[in-house]
């Protein structure tokens, strides 16, 4: 089953890429590894043998990405990793770019959506960059002949890697993968403060409501968990923190946050937000606790932290009370308010932009890099999840310091051999 082309979907494809082109310019402009990899890509087309399939958010920043891959020799295409995070002027204004074709289109159904993916793969790819791992998933199951020609893919997030690192201990996983998202240049700024940031600021637009003053519960605390944690108590509210692991408990106990059970917080909580990549964090139990007025949403990657079958069995009714909030009113007239349908907040809202453009110019610095390592050095990577090489970490870090006029200091000799030595004590 084919797919279309966002061009064919849209009546007026020119105006939706204008508007696209703009939102790409601007973010651009604000991505400056990116500009600084685009001059290298232009002038040494590392990509220039490659295909790429592509499945992650298609909004502005990742446009840029994908340009980026396109302007270093590869014919790429791309779509949604996200039925709704997909901006169709955006998407429509990367199918205009030389080299790219996009299928990706905001509000897909589910065979729509893995038709897509299928139409991606006709691309007959030699690397996959996944925002989730349904691209690798789908080839795997779909596809295994295009697997000897694969060099390799990456793995924008948590939950993807997740999923290959389950397909590598099963053995199932063919060709190798590099786990862009546990990288440091990406999850210590684009889970803590990319998630944190957006997630909060897409809760506040979607309801006009004000974040200070009210109790938020941070279900996780991990990487995005404690980004959202830390900014909701900068922003003035009470943060309570639920968790499974016990050192992250303690660690949110001392970082200052209340920690309690979900069902305890269920109570406590006005705004919710699930941040594990867990399922079933929210349900029936809590939901009958919570008090009126509250607001449900969800950070993780699928949309599967709420409950919200649960939640609809327990409804009299629902309505959609804001664009992207959903109330479900409950027997005794307890009214519970969903965000972006329990989707990704920050990147499925009707205002979601995703994370704010510098994280994400770190995040796919980071992409880029690992793209151009594959198309290079396939040979040194066999079908298994592999840590981001630190050369090239190190690499996309000094790009951003460089750009934001930041100089460090660097080792002296003397010193790279104490680091180095054990023979030195008292
Ligand atoms: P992580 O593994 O660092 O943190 C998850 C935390 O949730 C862990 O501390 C774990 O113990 C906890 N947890 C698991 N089950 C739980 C439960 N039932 N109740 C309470 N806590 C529970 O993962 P990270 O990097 O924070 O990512 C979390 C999710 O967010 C993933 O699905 C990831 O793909 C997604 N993500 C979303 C982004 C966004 O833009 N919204 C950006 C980056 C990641």
């Amino acid at each position: 089953m084919s797919a279309p082309t966002i061009a064919e979907r849209l009546d007026d494809p020119d105006a939706a890429r204008t508007e696209g082109r703009r939102k790409m310019d601007w973010a651009e402009a604000h991505m400056p590894i990116l500009a600084a990899l685009r001059e290298e890509f232009e002038a040494e087309q590392p990509l220039a043998d490659e295909r790429i399939a592509m499945a992650m958010h298609v909004e502005a920043k990742t446009a840029a990405l994908v340009e980026l891959l396109a302007v270093g020799g590869a014919e790429v295409a791309i779509t949604g990793c996200n039925p709704l995070s997909t901006q169709n002027d955006v998407s429509a204004a990367l199918h205009a770019v030389d080299g790219v074709t996009s299928y990706a289109a905001n509000g897909v159904d589910t065979d729509e959506y893995y038709d897509a993916i299928e139409a991606v793969v006709g691309v007959d790819p030699t690397i996959t960059v996944d925002d989730g791992a349904d691209m690798v998933t789908h080839i795997h199951d779909e596809h295994p002949d295009l697997i000897p020609q694969l060099k390799g893919g990456c793995e924008e997030t948590t939950t993807g890697v997740h999923r290959l690192r389950s397909m590598a201990d099963d053995g199932a996983l063919e060709y190798p993968l590099f786990a862009v998202n546990d990288t440091p240049m990406k999850t210590l700024f684009d889970n803590v403060h990319g998630t944190g940031e957006s997630a909060l600021t897409n809760i506040a637009m979607t309801t006009n409501l004000s974040i200070a003053g009210k109790t938020v519960v941070v279900a996780g605390y991990g990487y995005c968990g404690r980004g959202v944690a830390k900014k909701a108590a900068g922003m003035n509210a009470d943060v309570i923190v639920t968790e499974v692991d016990p050192r992250r408990a303690l660690e949110a106990h001392m970082e200052g946050h209340a920690v309690m059970p979900m069902h305890e917080a269920a109570s406590e909580g006005d705004v919710f937000v699930t941040t594990t990549g867990n399922r079933d964090v929210i349900t029936r139990e809590d939901f009958e606790r919570m008090g009126d007025g509250v607001l449900l949403a969800n950070a993780g990657h699928f949309d599967v932290e709420i409950n919200l079958e649960e939640l609809g069995e327990m409804a009299v009714s629902t309505r959609e009370v804001r664009d992207g909030v959903v109330e479900y009113e409950l027997p005794a007239g307890r009214r519970l308010n969903v965000l972006a349908e329990g989707r990704l907040v920050n990147l499925a809202g009707p205002l979601s932009m995703g994370h704010p453009v510098e994280v994400m110019d770190q995040s796919f610095g980071v992409q880029a890099v690992c793209v151009r390592e594959l198309a290079e050095n396939a040979d040194a990577y066999d079908a298994s999840v592999h840590e981001v090489p630190d050369r090239l970490d190190r690499e996309v870090a000094e790009v951003k310091l460089d750009a934001e006029g930041i100089a460090i200091d660097g080792l002296t000799d003397d010193q790279r051999e104490y680091l180095d030595s054990w023979d030195h004590g008292t």
